[in-house]
């Protein structure tokens, strides 16, 4: 028998929560300056440092029998994964924004426009559910400067306080999905 294995964010925000939970439950780890790995102390557990991102699909292929990510990037994954605790924290939701200014009150009317996102099977899906055939332009990041830059019409992205769409002038039009941390 090998190691329980657990991949949990190498950085980000979940990457502090997730050492915190896993201290909480008593396991006692260090993690040295940039190391991937940690050896938990009186218990067959080892600890390796993974993207968020790549959480979910790394323990449907077996690499990580457990793991800590967001629901989100368990959505836009598809992996098959088993979500086994919510753990909580890193509430967020994915929402539809449009221009706070601007005429588009429903999702239907983006047929034909252009929308930017990171996540893009979860937005294709729901545009599917809508049925508006749009043009989706696929980021890393920095989506709500989108409409600003002229290379969409609205986005879909992660809101948790709001203060990011305020700052460039979008409203939600819709919500996608509600998401949290969870145990996989
Ligand atoms: C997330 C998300 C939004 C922002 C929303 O980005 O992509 O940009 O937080 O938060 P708010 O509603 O509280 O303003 P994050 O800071 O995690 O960085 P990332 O885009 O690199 O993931």
């Amino acid at each position: 028998m090998h190691n329980l294995r657990i991949g949990v964010p190498s950085k980000g925000r979940l990457s502090d929560q997730a050492g915190e939970l896993l201290k909480q439950a008593g396991l006692s780890f260090r993690r040295q300056e940039r190391s991937l790995f940690a050896r938990v102390g009186e218990m067959p557990i080892d600890i390796t440092f993974l993207r968020t991102d790549d959480i979910p699909v790394l323990c449907a292929e077996g690499a990580i029998d457990m793991g800590i990510t967001g629901s989100d990037l368990i959505a836009e994954s598809r992996a098959e994964v088993i979500k086994r605790l919510d753990l909580g924290v890193g509430k967020c939701k994915l929402a539809l924004c449009v221009p706070d200014d601007g005429v588009i009150t429903t999702a239907g009317q983006l047929h034909g426009k252009r929308i930017a996102s990171s996540f893009p099977n979860v937005t294709k899906d729901y545009l599917a559910s809508h049925k508006a055939d749009v043009h989706l332009v696929e980021l890393g990041g920095s989506v709500e400067i989108m409409v600003t830059l002229g290379v969409a019409d609205a986005i879909v992205d992660l809101v948790e306080t709001g203060s990011t769409l305020a700052a460039n002038r979008l409203k939600i039009l819709d919500t996608i999905g509600n998401y949290s941390t969870w145990l996989i």
